[in-house]
């Protein structure tokens, strides 16, 4: 394998596809897993390099590691997996079908992605698999199964970067934590909403160096510290609101 590949999974959301932009711009060539593969066809003609799109079943554990093991064998190896699945939800009745969806693709799809790109980077001898989480998983929270998936998630990593050590082989496993990301991409004077591009710049930059855990952007890293510190009847007390509150609240001049 000559050319530097990748295979991103999730590949429809605003963020992947401006990592998909970036990492084209850099000569990768690219295989994109998506649930709706026909709508990226027009970006994957906008991209600098090739990139083949494949369809992706997150629901079924089966389906995902047929089709991982079938990207890989087209593209002849990869240099690069990059996971980018998630889903989430709020409802302060916290009925069981939202949960068990967030259950599904954020624990049960997951785990079954990472794990079949870490048998075939084992079988490969070397490369990175980077994983897009997120800092609401430090904690518990009141999206209660998304803040417990996202722990899942980073743990998981935790034991896969442990086995890699273990069998001695160049497999960099990168945590990417991130913070909010502002997928209207327009609001770009708020100060704690990063614009796509840049979130996208600094996990290519991450991914580059090899880091094992990174906060995206890096001013998270102090939320995240923030975070961990909060005594548990501080942390409990934070008052949540649901979108229509907010609303409501702001609509009668309350901040
Ligand atoms: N947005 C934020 O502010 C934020 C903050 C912290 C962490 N994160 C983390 O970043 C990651 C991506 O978030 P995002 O905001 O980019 O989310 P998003 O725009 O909703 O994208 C989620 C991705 O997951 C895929 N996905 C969801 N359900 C699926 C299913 N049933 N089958 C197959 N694919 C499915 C989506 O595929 P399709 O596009 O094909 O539907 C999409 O590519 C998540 O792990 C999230 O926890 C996001």
């Amino acid at each position: 394998m000559t050319k530097a590949t990748a295979i991103i999974v999730g590949a429809n959301s605003l963020l992947s596809r401006e990592i998909a932009k970036q990492l084209a711009e850099q000569g990768v060539e690219l295989a994109l897993l998506a649930q709706d593969p026909e709508s990226l066809k027009e970006f994957t003609e906008t991209l600098a390099t090739k990139a083949q799109v494949y369809p992706l079943k997150i629901e079924q554990p089966q389906d995902i590691i047929t089709t991982l093991e079938h990207v890989w064998q087209s593209m002849g190896g990869a240099h690069l997996v990059v996971v980018n699945t998630g889903l989430n939800s709020y409802d302060p009745q916290l009925p069981w079908l939202p949960e068990q969806d967030i259950i599904t693709v954020n624990v049960q799809g997951y785990a079954a992605i990472c794990n079949t790109a870490f048998k075939l980077f084992r079988e490969q001898g070397y490369g990175q698999l980077a994983a897009i989480n997120s800092i609401a998983g430090l904690r518990g929270g009141p999206s209660v199964a998304y803040h417990a998936s996202k722990a899942f998630a980073s743990n998981y990593l935790d034991g896969l970067s442990m086995h890699a050590q273990r069998l001695k082989l160049p497999i960099t496993i990168t945590d990417i934590q991130l913070g909010l990301l502002d997928k209207a991409a327009m609001q770009q004077s708020r100060l704690w909403l990063s614009p796509p591009g840049e979130v996208a710049r600094q996990i290519i930059k991450a991914m580059q160096k090899a880091k094992r855990k990174v906060y995206v952007t890096k001013r998270w890293m102090l939320v995240a510290w923030l975070t961990k510190l909060l005594p548990e009847f501080v942390y409990n007390t934070r008052h949540w609101r649901t979108k229509e509150e907010r609303k409501a609240a702001q609509a009668a001049g309350k901040k």
